[in-house]
């Protein structure tokens, strides 16, 4: 097999997007874009990735050696050919196939970028392209009779016939030998609209050589390019699209399909039932059986089991809930083991915990787990029952079995099997209330006469 390297293009600041942020580095479904392209080019078999970025963008190159990829700078953005070309500093003279796609296509997928590696490999060069509802600014695609690329044109420099051909140019590109396509690109002019060092162009450097592009055809979504808020708000509803449907696949159980937001790394075991407008953020794990009931949202956090979940439940980084779990409605749990069987089911905050099997923590209930400055931990034995509206101050231990009464503000610990209570003890004034409202009666009489 023929060792593989991808170029991502990725030193354009991304203008359209107004943003202080490299285009790049915005997400889609809680992954950042370049994340995606990454992803995929892995997918179909590439080992060596190279991102070519900007002099000033160290947080790009931080977050390409996140994600375990090489990059390259490009000293001034003087074009998409240019920007190819410039990861020559790092690839040398690596003679395998090279794949080269824009960072600005958060949709791409590996069996996309397979085929057009495979194309490649067979005629020397290919371009990967689409045909879009609204061809747009996107470079034309213009082939010649035998259906092979004649050439790529850029929306700017194309004349008006060339702007009614509706197949339009990806970003995608492959070439199966990465020393020819350097020296194509080398070879790159800038006399167009933008006076740009176009990639797209790069196929026709390629025809003088002799060599004829090959051209593969994927969907809209899958190439859909990112340049504008708008478009990332396309891109992303697109994803949701994309990852919901593989759920539904994989056998979990969805209401309204439409109204779930996923993240790129959810995991929902088949048999899950989630529902509706429920909020995935990243790194949330959900076991078969599970039920999701509506408007929660959850990150960071694993469902056991057969667990229940909301409606109006919060799930924060660190939640983990054992199996058959209730967590009810309006209650956050954070940072905190909620082993088999416990439920909480009402108005409540679990931080920074442990609570142990079976125990049952009343409706407003709270862990005071910060004094700030510091986290404390509270540790709720198997077991336990905590009353109503109990404060648990940590660092607090409650034992195994313990009965707290409700309203009481726990600040020692519990033996195990033990009553606490800490509040107030109630009077009783025998007749005060009847005496009151005559009083008040009269003073109203006593008004009413002047
Ligand atoms: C480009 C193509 C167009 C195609 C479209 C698909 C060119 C000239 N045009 O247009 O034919 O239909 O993508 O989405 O290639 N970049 C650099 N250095 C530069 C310029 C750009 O690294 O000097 C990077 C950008 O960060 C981006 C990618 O190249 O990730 C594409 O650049 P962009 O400006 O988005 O090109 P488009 O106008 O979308
Ligand atoms: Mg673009």
């Amino acid at each position: 097999m023929t060792a593989k390297a991808g170029i991502i293009l990725a030193a354009g600041q991304g203008t359209r997007m107004k943003s202080a942020k490299p285009k790049v580095m915005h997400e889609v479904a809680h992954l950042p874009m370049l994340g995606h392209v990454i992803a995929a080019m892995r997918g179909a078999g590439i080992e060596r990735i190279v991102v070519v970025t900007a002099p000033q963008m160290e947080d790009v190159r931080a977050l390409a050696a996140h994600f375990g990829a090489e990059t390259a700078i490009q000293d001034k953005q003087l074009g998409t050919g240019h920007a190819a070309a410039s990861a020559k500093s790092a690839l040398g003279d690596f003679t395998g196939a090279v794949l080269i796609n824009n960072g600005d296509m958060p949709l791409a997928r590996a069996d996309m970028m397979r085929e057009s590696l495979d194309s490649a490999a067979k005629s020397g060069l290919s371009v990967v392209a689409f045909r879009p509802q609204d061809p747009a600014h996107y470079g034309r695609v213009i082939l010649d009779k035998d259906g092979l690329l004649d050439r790529i044109v850029e929306y700017k420099d194309a004349s008006a016939e060339q702007r009614a051909v509706d197949l339009c140019c990806a970003g995608t590109y492959s070439a199966a030998n990465a020393a020819k396509f350097f020296e194509w690109a080398a070879k790159l002019k800038s006399d167009n609209a933008q006076g740009e060092y176009y990639l797209p162009e790069v196929p026709l450097v390629a025809k003088a050589d002799g060599v004829k592009s090959a051209v593969t055809v994927t969907d809209e979504v899958t190439v859909m390019g990112v340049n504008s808020r708008a478009e990332l708000a396309l891109a992303e509803a697109a994803m949701q699209q994309r990852l919901r449907a593989k759920l539904l696949n994989d056998g979990v159980g969805m209401l309204a399909p439409e109204t779930v937001f996923l993240s790129h790394d959810t995991v929902i075991e088949a048999d899950a039932q989630i529902g509706p407008y429920v909020v995935f953020g990243p790194g949330v794990t959900v076991r078969g059986g599970a039920q999701i009931k509506s408007h929660s949202h959850l990150e960071g956090a694993e469902v056991g089991k057969g667990a229940l979940v909301g409606p109006y439940a919060r799930l924060r980084p660190g939640a983990v809930l054992e199996e058959d779990v209730h967590i009810g409605n309006f209650v956050e749990v954070k940072k905190a083991r909620i082993e088999k069987g416990a439920k909480a089911n009402h108005l409540t905050y679990i931080g920074d915990a442990r609570v142990g099997a079976g125990a049952n923590i009343g409706a407003g209930t709270i862990t005071c787990n910060y004094d700030g400055y510091d986290k404390h931990f509270t540790d709720i034995g198997a077991g336990a029952f905590i009353g109503s509206d109990t404060a648990l101050v940590a660092p607090v231990k409650i034992g195994d079995g313990v009965i707290t009464a409700a309203g009481s503000v726990i600040t020692k610990d519990v033996e195990a099997n033990a009553l606490a209570v800490a509040r107030g003890e109630q009077r009783q004034i025998a007749g005060w209330a009847a005496k009151f409202r005559a009083r008040k009666a009269a003073e109203k009489a006593a008004k009413g006469k002047k």
